[in-house]
C-alpha cells in the first residue's frame, strides 16, 4: 500500500483514534479534534469544530489529503434525543458538506454510518434492504448516508457497530462491562439484542483496505461474529476473569432506556468480502486485542494523550 495523506476526523473519539493510530503506522496522518486537546507524536493534529461556517473547506484546503475517513459525529443516542437540532447538524449538513468538498478535490471519502438505520425487526440485513430508524441518532444518521451519496456518489458509506478503549472510558459497550465488572457491580446484558460487533482498531484496518481497494457506494462493515448483548458481556467476563454472573441477563423492554433500540442489527457483510476478497475481522480476536490492550495498559496510554 503506498503512504497516504489521510484526515481522519473525530480523531478524539473511539473510533477516529483507534483508526487514525492504525493508520499512522504506514500513512501521514492528520487528525482533526473538537473540544478534545491530544498530544500525540503518532500523527499531527487539527482542531477544528466541523459546525462553525468555513470549518470543513479551511479543513480540506490545509491539509490536502489523499483520502478522508469521517469518524467525527454526535454519536451519543441520549444526547441526539434531547438536541435533534444538533444532531440533524453534525450527523447529516456536516457530512453533505464534507462530501461535497472531497468530491471537488478527488480525494477518496469514508462516512462512517451505524448498523442503527435499521429497526431491527428482522435482522440480517444486507445493503438492499430498507432502513427504518427508530430515533433521533438513527433519523439524523440516515440522512447523513444520503446526503452524502447524493453530494458525492464516488464516497463510501461504511454501516458499522464496534467496540474498543476510548479517552473518557465509557464510550463503547465493552468499557461499560469491564467498568462495573471491574468494579463487582452488577450489569443489565440485553438477551434480545443482537449485533456483530468489530474491535476499532480492526475497523480502522478494514477502512483502509476499502480505500486501497477503490471501493464507493454503500457496505456493512462489521465483525463476522453476531452475538446477544449479554453473551458479548459474558465474553468479556470469562476473558477478564470476572465473575460471569455479574451479568445480569436482561430483556431491552425492562431497561428503561429513554431513546428507541433497535433489536436485532445482524447485518450481511458479503458485499464487502467478496470486494475486499478476504474475511471480516471477528468479535471473538477482537476481544482477545482488547485484553492485551489492557494488559499493555493501551487505555491509560490514551487517556494521557490528553493535554
Ligand atoms: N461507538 C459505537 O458503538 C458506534 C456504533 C455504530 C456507529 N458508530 C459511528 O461511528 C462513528 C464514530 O463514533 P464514536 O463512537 O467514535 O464517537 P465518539 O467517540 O463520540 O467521537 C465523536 C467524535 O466527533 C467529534 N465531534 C463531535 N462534535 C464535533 C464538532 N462539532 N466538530 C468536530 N468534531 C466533532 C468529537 O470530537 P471531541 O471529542 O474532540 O469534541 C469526537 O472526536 C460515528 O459516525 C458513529 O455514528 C459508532
Amino acid at each position: 500500500m503506498r503512504k497516504h495523506r489521510i484526515l481522519i476526523t473525530g480523531a478524539s473519539g473511539l473510533l477516529g483514534l483507534s483508526t487514525a493510530l492504525e493508520a499512522a503506522k504506514k500513512h501521514l496522518v492528520f487528525g482533526q479534534v473538537n473540544s478534545h486537546r491530544l498530544n500525540m507524536d503518532a500523527f499531527s493534529t487539527i482542531q477544528a469544530d466541523l459546525l462553525l461556517p468555513g470549518a470543513i473547506q479551511r479543513l480540506l484546503e490545509d491539509i490536502q489529503p489523499d483520502w478522508v475517513i469521517h469518524c467525527a459525529a454526535l454519536a451519543n443516542v441520549d444526547l441526539c434525543e434531547s438536541d435533534p437540532q444538533q444532531a440533524l447538524q453534525m450527523n447529516s449538513e456536516v457530512p453533505r458538506e464534507l462530501a461535497e468538498y472531497v468530491a471537488r478535490g478527488g480525494a477518496r471519502l469514508i462516512h462512517v454510518s451505524t448498523d442503527a438505520v435499521f429497526d431491527g425487526q428482522t435482522g440480517n440485513y444486507s445493503e438492499e434492504d430498507t432502513p427504518n430508524p427508530l430515533g433521533v441518532y438513527a433519523r439524523s444518521k440516515l440522512a447523513g448516508e444520503l446526503a452524502v451519496a447524493e453530494a458525492n456518489p464516488q464516497a463510501i458509506v461504511a454501516r458499522v457497530n464496534l467496540f474498543g478503549w476510548s479517552i473518557s472510558g465509557k464510550r463503547s459497550l465493552a468499557e461499560f462491562f469491564f467498568n462495573n465488572l471491574s468494579a463487582g457491580k452488577p450489569c443489565m446484558g440485553f438477551t434480545d439484542v443482537y449485533f456483530c460487533p468489530v474491535l476499532a482498531n480492526d475497523l480502522g484496518i478494514v477502512f483502509l483496505k476499502m480505500l486501497d481497494a477503490s471501493l464507493s457506494g454503500l457496505y456493512h462493515a462489521v465483525g463476522n461474529q453476531c452475538l446477544s448483548k449479554y453473551e458479548f458481556g459474558v465474553q468479556i467476563a470469562r476473558r477478564f476473569g470476572f465473575d460471569e454472573r455479574l451479568v445480569i441477563p436482561t430483556s431491552v423492554q425492562d431497561s428503561g432506556l429513554k431513546a428507541a433500540r433497535s433489536p436485532n442489527l445482524t447485518l450481511r457483510t458479503e458485499k464487502l468480502v467478496h470486494a475486499l476478497g478476504e474475511s471480516l475481522p471477528n468479535c471473538s480476536n477482537g476481544l482477545e486485542k482488547f485484553y492485551s490492550q489492557y494488559q499493555q495498559g493501551y487505555p491509560q496510554q490514551i487517556r494521557r494523550l490528553v493535554v
